[in-house]
């Protein structure tokens, strides 16, 4: 086989053999195939899409590029979560811990910052001491005494994805539904549990632009997930304003942590219990994560996480030099927040990477002070950005002031959960 032909299959809008996917990620793996070969391959698919025999070919030779975790030592039905990704995304945080203290064995294994979007593991490890690299047996262990541990994956665990992704991030290819859904659900299927929880977003913020777009992605890994013997749920959700107040590693971390001490803010929250309820119902567990929260035991669930994973809550979490409050230049309602954007002054920060080599900043981030539906006077803060320098903080605020939509009359916060796919088809919410 040649790889510039199987490249131009793809850029001519043909249709891949099992054995060309699998002959270009066996080649990217061994290094036979270089990155810009890789890029441009990725590019046509961006472009020109796959049909769902490919997509699933494709998976499968990403599971089948390396090892598959094996849970059974682990009593239950185990249940993973994962998102396609958002702005102040820190769902995993507060839904894994709710669910975990309701009794749900919660074997999370998760990523990096991608693109302008967050990675919970870069979250984590703003923790001090943290460390997201469990060996398998710890991994285990830890989910059978804590009820939860949220890892990397192991080096040896769908390699391909390891090496895609971070191409991915940096060459533009990241918004594709039949990339995103072999990524995620290749990550998911070698995790080993038994069932998935996916949180799919749409809209600015998210790789998806669309509520149509994003069914679709939903339904996709939906089948995938259970084509492979694992049930799967996916809730689809609004990613076109920042989700809850924070956006950065250390920031989002302190958030989840404000929330499971029920102070948090209420949007963010309500997706979380969404989110856990149907680890719960997945699991086959009767408890209400409501109790869990009230009582609690979410945040205990949570702070026994980060401490059986070396975290050091109690020494703080990074805090940045520089804390800028940028001001309203007019007065209104908040109608809208540009995730994107938001997303992009993050990236710029420090937040995520620009190139595959960047080291992230867990200490940056932005505030937001005034969320979608509050009032504000001209002068009052929109937001605090929280920067290593005094320079680079200036240097986004004209940007992320922009990212502000205000109007004349109140406004009411937009629905969050849109739709709920299951392998019976898809619920839309009124
Ligand atoms: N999350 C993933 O794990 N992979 C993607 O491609 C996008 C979001």
């Amino acid at each position: 086989m040649n790889t510039l032909e199987v490249i131009g299959r793809k850029r001519d809008g043909g249709e891949h053999s099992p054995d060309e996917i699998e002959f270009l990620l066996s080649g990217y793996l061994r290094g036979d195939i270089p990155d810009y070969q890789m890029a441009a391959w990725l590019m046509a698919i961006c472009i020109r899409g796959m049909t769902r025999a490919e997509t699933l070919a494709l998976t499968r030779a990403m599971v089948a590029s390396g090892e598959v975790l094996d849970l059974s030592a682990i009593e239950g039905i185990k249940v993973d979560k994962h998102s396609t990704g958002g702005v102040g995304d820190k769902v995993t945080l507060i839904a894994a811990p709710l669910a975990a203290a309701c009794g749900v064995k919660v074997p999370k294994l998760s990523g990096r910052a991608l693109a302008h979007t967050g990675g919970t593991l870069d979250k984590l490890e703003s923790v001090p001491g943290l460390t997201v690299d469990l060996e398998p047996e710890r991994f285990i262990r830890q989910v059978r005494e804590v009820g939860i541990a949220v890892a990397a994956q192991s080096p040896h665990m769908v390699p391909a994805d390891k090496l895609l992704y971070a191409l991915r991030d940096v060459t533009a290819t990241v918004p594709s539904m039949p990339l995103i859904a072999s990524s995620v659900m290749s990550k998911k299927i070698a995790a080993g549990a038994d069932a998935i929880v996916l949180d799919v977003k749409f809209g600015r913020g998210a790789f998806m632009s669309d509520l149509a777009s994003a069914i679709d992605l939903a339904s996709e890994m939906v089948q995938i997930g259970e084509g492979a013997g694992r049930r799967t749920v996916a809730l689809v959700t609004a990613m076109d304003n920042p989700l809850g107040r924070s956006v950065g590693n250390a920031l989002e971390v302190q958030e989840a942590l404000n929330t499971l001490a029920g102070k948090g803010d209420e949007e963010l929250l309500q997706v979380s219990l969404v989110v856990a309820r149907e680890m719960c119902w997945l699991a086959e567990v009767n408890s209400d994560p409501d109790d869990a929260l009230r009582s609690g035991a979410g945040l205990d669930t949570f702070l026994r996480m980060l401490a059986a994973q070396g975290g050091r809550v109690g020494e703080g979490l990074p805090v940045a030099p520089v804390q800028l409050t940028v001001p309203s230049s007019a007065g209104g309602y908040v109608e809208s927040i540009d995730a994107l954007e938001v997303g992009l002054v993050g990236l710029e920060l420090g937040v995520g990477r620009k190139k595959k080599e960047d080291r992230v900043d867990h200490a940056a981030g932005i505030v937001i002070e005034a969320p979608v539906g509050a009032r504000v006077e001209a002068g009052a803060p929109l937001a605090v950005i929280h920067a290593r320098s005094e320079e680079l903080a200036q240097s986004v605020v004209r940007r992320l002031t922009k990212a502000w939509r205000l109007g004349a009359n109140e406004v009411k916060r937009p629905p969050h959960v849109l739709a709920r796919v299951d392998k019976d088809g898809v619920s839309k919410a009124d």
